[in-house]
């Protein structure tokens, strides 16, 4: 591993903004992490948090937690985080299928899955399979939704019929976001992968749905 990365992975438990050993907040996130009783939106494989803490800044009156795997990429998030002041979005290093470990029933009220790895091959790896919904199931409130942005064709349509699988309601389907229009604000926030596939010519895809 090079050395930049090691070192910034080794630092990412001196940051008051990434919490170690999350377990022990499952159903006390508000109290003891935020101090507050406002609604949590989770990112799924945040990466460098550029979409959440983009939505944090949006919106003070709700609470942010990107989780992701990797270490180095959730260094920059946490810097991020903590050079624009915003206090209302954690980071946590875990994979998302430790979820359920992390988060109680009713405890999160969104999430967000933005360009997520499409992993072409391996479908159960994929962060909107049957497994990863029926975890979401478990932490989400009911008529919380889920919102899925990706370029990536394959993912679309696996996520439609995954969704159609577990009888999810399907709120919006959009196939070519920046032709048809954004419906919605939100939309309108990049990261940098997104900006790439525009760069690329490719067409950004949208699901909004309930588990
Ligand atoms: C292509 S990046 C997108 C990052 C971010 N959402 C964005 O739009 O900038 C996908 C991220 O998902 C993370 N990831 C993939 N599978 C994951 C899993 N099972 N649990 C947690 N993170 C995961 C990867 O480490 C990577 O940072």
């Amino acid at each position: 591993m090079p050395k930049k990365k090691r070192i910034r992975i080794q630092a990412l438990s001196s940051f008051s903004n990434v919490i170690d050993d999350p377990s022990r907040f499952k159903g006390t996130w508000n109290e003891r992490v935020f101090q507050n009783d406002h609604p949590i939106t989770l990112e799924v494989g945040c990466g460098k948090g550029e979409y959440s803490l983009a939505l944090a800044r949006r919106f003070p009156e709700r609470n942010f937690i990107g989780i992701d795997l990797k270490g180095a990429r959730l260094f920059i998030a946490a810097q991020n985080a903590l050079d624009l002041q915003a206090d209302n979005i954690v980071f946590v290093r875990i994979h998302a299928e430790k979820i359920a470990d992390v988060f109680s029933k009713n405890e999160v009220e969104e999430i967000w899955i933005p360009f997520p790895d499409p992993y072409p091959k391996k479908a159960r790896k994929r962060l909107t399979s049957t497994k990863y919904i029926q975890l979401y199931r478990q932490i989400l409130k009911s008529d919380a939704g889920i919102h899925l942005k990706t370029d990536d064709e394959q993912l679309f349509r696996f996520t439609i019929e995954t969704c159609k699988h577990e009888n999810c309601i399907i709120h919006e389907m959009i196939p070519d976001l920046y032709q048809q229009g954004l419906s919605d604000e939100l939309l309108h926030i990049q990261t940098t992968y997104e900006k790439r596939h525009l760069d690329e010519g490719k067409k950004i895809k949208y699901v909004w749905f309930s588990v």
